[in-house]
């Protein structure tokens, strides 16, 4: 009922009733929206398609949970370790803890993994709308076709990969 009467009030702006009715029902469109989806002729919708679009504004839970808490449980792990190092640095040279300059070492990578549990965190916990209540994913997809996005990501992982190698040569050439 929602898009046609959205359809009705661009066919007609100077149409009040159906204007009324719009701004009465109008923050349920996003979810009529979802119907879509399932249903592009959304008139004919049946119980069971309504459903299945209201099931699809349920998370995937068990991946926000543990994306969520990798990266809050790496946070945490870096003020402990900050502030670890920075007693030690403060109450003596820090060469005599050996063990943290290991455990240092091998927290590289978790800046990087803490980001990415974020970024799902973000990307998932949104699904399925670009604009919460009002604009679904699938209708915000962009019509740049795959292999446009295929050749680009060639050229910047190409790009990067070059940065990487001269990035290695010239630290690799100041430190030996
Ligand atoms: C210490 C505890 C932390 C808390 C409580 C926290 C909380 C959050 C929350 C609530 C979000 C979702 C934001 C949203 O889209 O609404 C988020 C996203 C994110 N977080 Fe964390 N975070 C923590 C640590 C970290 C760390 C250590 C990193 C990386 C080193 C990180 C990187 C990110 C990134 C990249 C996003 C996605 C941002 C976006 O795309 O909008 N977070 N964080």
């Amino acid at each position: 009922m929602l898009i046609p009467l959205s359809e009705s009030c661009r066919a007609d702006p100077n149409d009040a009733k159906a204007r009324a009715e719009l701004a009465q029902y109008g923050d349920d469109l996003g979810y009529a929206l979802l119907l879509k989806r399932i249903r592009p002729d959304i008139e004919n919708a049946t119980q069971a398609d309504i459903t299945k679009a209201a099931w699809g504004t349920v998370p995937r839970v068990a991946l926000l949970f543990w994306s969520f808490r990798i990266m809050v449980g790496c946070g945490f792990f870096f003020i402990l370790l900050f502030g670890l190092a920075f007693y030690l640095v403060s109450t003596g040279p820090i060469l005599r803890a050996r063990w943290l300059l290991w455990v240092l070492v091998f927290t590289l990578p978790l800046p990087w993994i803490a980001a990415e549990a974020g970024w799902v965190v973000a990307e998932v916990g949104r699904q399925p709308w670009v604009v919460e209540g009002v604009l679904p994913t699938f209708l915000a997809v962009s019509n740049i076709s795959a292999n446009n996005v295929l050749v680009t990501l060639i050229g910047f992982i190409g790009f990067y990969s070059t940065l990487l190698l001269v990035d290695i040569y010239l630290m690799s050439s100041t430190i030996y």
